[in-house]
């Protein structure tokens, strides 16, 4: 028997367009024809699981929640150590080193590349209009920004937000892996080709690292777009929703469906 041509099928891809427009884009898009997404759906459901540079860490599993009362005060401390950092020429040129925020307790975790003007300023992660879009896709989660950790592979920003250099990359990376090792998360989601290739040590295009999971320090990572790619590229944004939707079932969560 001759196999049967690979078809897309176009009613999946509309309703994961409006699907994912309506988590994180646009909110009057109508919800009748939508329906929730099974198990067994989605791009990374049949896809292998991998092994990443540094599968091997920690003695903790992924399920056991951090129990260490003093997580807060180290993540402090750590974020104490950051903001005196001079282990790189980024630290001449910053305004605020801007160490990551969130649930020291997070079962979920963000990671981006670096902090851009506005995170600079505030010294928080994620606060400018990308950081408004992480929100969004944090919330079509029926998650809070509270609930999750977000962090970037680097610490402070790179003039005119250019790519982080390897040398800065290798000088700052402990910062963020004594961050994955406190809060335990158990799934983090890299956004973009920067912190997916850092973390996992690898050199590939995002097209090919999404869809995947790949174990890393007891969490599973699973990568999806950056969400400043996302606000260049909306047509984009549905893959991003099946990769959000991917950690959401890792994490055993029900994804609200909007209303
Ligand atoms: N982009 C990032 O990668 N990180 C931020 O914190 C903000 C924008």
């Amino acid at each position: 028997m001759k196999d049967r041509p690979h078809r897309v099928d176009l009613a999946d891809v509309i309703r994961w367009h409006l699907e994912s427009e309506r988590a994180f884009g646009m909110h009057e898009l109508p919800l009748s024809g939508l329906r929730p997404v099974s198990h067994g759906e989605g791009a990374a459901a049949a896809a292998p699981t991998e092994v990443g540079r540094d599968g091997a860490h920690p003695s903790k599993t992924s399920s056991e929640p951090s129990s260490d009362p003093d997580v807060p005060a180290a993540l402090e401390a750590i974020a104490g150590r950051i903001a005196a950092c001079t282990a790189c020429r980024l630290s001449e040129s910053r305004t605020h080193a801007v160490p990551g925020q969130g649930n020291p307790r997070a079962r979920l975790m963000f990671v981006g590349e670096a902090p851009g003007r506005d995170e600079d300023l505030q010294g928080l992660a994620f606060v400018g209009r990308s950081g408004q879009l992480l929100t969004r896709m944090i919330e079509a989660l029926g998650l809070r920004r509270d609930d999750v950790f977000i962090a970037n592979v680097i610490k402070c920003r790179p003039p005119e937000n250019r790519d982080p250099a390897a040398d800065e990359v290798q000088a700052c990376f402990h910062f963020l892996m004594d961050q994955i090792d406190l809060v335990r998360p158990e799934v983090i989601c890299t956004l973009g080709g920067c912190a997916t290739n850092n973390l996992l040590g690898r050199s590939d295009p995002m097209h090919r690292m999404r869809g995947r999971v790949f174990p890393f320090r007891g969490a599973q990572v699973v990568p999806t777009y950056h969400p400043s790619y996302l606000l260049r590229r909306p047509e984009e944004k549905r893959k991003a929703w099946a990769d959000l939707q991917v950690a959401a079932r890792l994490l055993g969560l029900e994804v609200p469906r909007k209303s």
